[in-house]
């Protein structure tokens, strides 16, 4: 019998142990101080402006440790610029917080990312690539969809 309870507790250390490794544990697990990024919401309205672009996207942060967007690239532009909106006026930011739980949120009205330097005009239908840079975390690149230049993401048209 007690041969029987053995390899049970053991196989339950282990499951509770991969648990804290993925960081989807709580935030009392040694595997809690990593943050888990992802990206959702993607768009570039097509831009009026033959030589700039706007850009949002929502990165989520489903890891126990806060993160720090450096930078973001892409090879449509020359560079690519973050900023804020702060009472109707717009800030250059050289990074952006992600707190640990929580949401970096780009849209329309509030912060948002700049394609300066347009190698060519998107158009409505095109993919951009970027790539997004972070203080701790591997980079992510996402395809972003060119929507519309009145895109509304709440109606989706
Ligand atoms: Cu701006």
């Amino acid at each position: 019998m007690r041969r029987a309870v053995l390899p049970a507790a053991a196989l339950a250390g282990a499951l509770a142990l991969t648990g804290c490794g993925s960081g989807s544990g709580p935030d009392s697990g040694p595997g809690a101080s990593k943050a888990d990024l992802s990206v959702s919401s993607p768009y570039m309205p097509q831009p009026v402006s033959p030589d700039m672009a706007a850009g949002f996207l929502t990165i989520t942060n489903q890891g126990g440790a806060k993160e720090t967007l450096t930078s973001v690239s892409s090879d449509v532009a020359g560079r690519v610029t973050m900023h804020s909106t702060v009472g109707g006026a717009m800030r250059e930011k050289t990074s952006f917080p992600i707190p640990a739980h929580g949401r970096l949120v780009f849209r329309s009205g509030g912060n948002h990312l700049m394609f300066e330097e347009l190698k060519q005009a998107p158009k409505q239908g095109q993919h951009v690539t970027l790539k997004l840079t972070f203080a701790k975390s591997g980079p992510l690149t996402v395809e972003m969809p060119v929507r519309s230049a009145t895109y509304n993401p709440s109606t989706g048209h």
